[in-house]
C-alpha cells in the first residue's frame, strides 16, 4: 500500500489489524527475508528514530523547529492515532471472564443468552481515543465510571478492572447520564444515554456520532 500521509501510517495495517503501518514498517525495515527498503535493511540506528516515534505515540513534529515534545495543551485527544496502547489482546475468544473482549460490545452479545451476565451497563475505559477491539487497556488505579441520573445524583460508581472493562447488572432507569473520572479530573457525556451497552458506539473510531473509545480523564 501507499504510504504517502500521516494518517496512512498511524491506520491499522491492512494485512495485520493488530499493528499499525508504521509498526509493520518497522518490523520490515528489520526483516532480512523482506527487507524494506529492497535493496537492503538500514542500520539499526537508523530504525531506532522511527521506533521512538511509535513509542511517543505518533508525535506530529513541525518542520525547521525543535518539537515541542509530547501533548500541548488544547490538543483534541480525539485526533490520536490508532493504537494498543498496552500492545497485549484478548485471545481466549468466549471464555467465561471479566477480562474479555475489551472494546467489544458487551450487552450486544450477552443479550444473545441467558446464561451470560445480563449487564445494564458494560463497557471499557481506554488510555487513547482510537484502540482497537480485544486491546487490553491499562489505566491508572482509581479510575470510575459514574452513572448519574437525569438530575445528576449518582446511581452506580465502577470501577475497571485490569484491562479496563467495568460492567454492572444493576438495574438503571433510562435515560442516564454518565462520566468517567480520575485524578479529579473527568470527562462527561453531555447526551444523556437511552443504552447501557456503551461500547457500541464507543467503537475504536466511534459509531452514532461517539467520537472514540471511552477515554481515560
Ligand atoms: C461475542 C460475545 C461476547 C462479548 C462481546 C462479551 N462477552 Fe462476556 N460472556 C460471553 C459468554 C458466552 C459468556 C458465558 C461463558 C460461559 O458461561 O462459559 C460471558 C460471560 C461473561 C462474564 C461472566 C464471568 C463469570 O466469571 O461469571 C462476565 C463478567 C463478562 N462476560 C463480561 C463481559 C464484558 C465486560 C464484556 C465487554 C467488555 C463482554 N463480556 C463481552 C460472551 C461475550
Ligand atoms: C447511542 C450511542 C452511545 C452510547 C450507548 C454511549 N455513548 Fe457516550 N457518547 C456518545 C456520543 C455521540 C458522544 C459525544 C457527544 C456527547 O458528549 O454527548 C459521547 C460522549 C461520551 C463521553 C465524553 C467524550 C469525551 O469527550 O471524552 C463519555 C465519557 C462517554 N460518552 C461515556 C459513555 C459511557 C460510559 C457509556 C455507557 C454507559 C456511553 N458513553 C454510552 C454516544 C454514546
Amino acid at each position: 500500500m501507499a504510504l504517502t500521509a500521516y494518517e496512512d501510517l498511524v491506520h491499522p495495517s491492512p494485512s495485520n489489524p493488530a499493528k499499525t503501518n508504521a509498526q509493520l514498517s518497522a518490523d520490515r525495515m528489520r526483516d532480512s527475508t523482506a527487507p524494506m527498503p529492497p535493496a537492503g535493511l538500514p542500520a539499526a540506528s537508523e530504525v531506532a528514530p522511527f521506533d521512538q516515534f511509535i513509542a511517543a505515540g505518533y508525535p506530529v513534529g513541525t518542520c525547521g523547529s525543535v518539537d515541542a515534545g509530547p501533548v500541548d495543551a488544547g490538543v483534541d485527544p480525539f485526533a490520536a492515532p490508532a493504537k494498543c496502547t498496552s500492545n497485549s489482546y484478548w485471545f481466549l475468544g468466549n471464555l467465561r471472564s471479566t477480562l474479555m473482549h475489551p472494546g467489544v460490545a458487551c450487552v450486544a452479545c450477552h443479550s444473545q443468552s441467558l446464561s451470560r451476565p445480563q449487564f445494564a451497563v458494560a463497557g471499557t475505559v481506554y488510555p487513547s481515543a482510537h484502540e482497537p477491539n480485544d486491546c487490553n487497556a491499562t489505566l491508572p488505579s482509581g479510575v470510575k465510571v459514574v452513572v448519574m441520573s437525569v438530575a445528576g445524583s449518582t446511581l452506580l460508581t465502577l470501577s475497571p478492572n485490569s484491562v479496563g472493562n467495568f460492567s454492572s447488572t444493576t438495574a438503571v432507569a433510562t435515560p442516564f447520564r454518565v462520566k468517567v473520572t480520575y485524578s479529579g479530573r473527568e470527562r462527561a457525556m453531555s447526551a444523556t444515554v437511552t443504552s447501557g451497552d456503551c461500547n457500541s458506539c464507543h467503537t475504536q473510531t466511534g459509531a452514532s456520532n461517539a467520537p472514540g473509545r471511552i477515554l481515560l480523564p
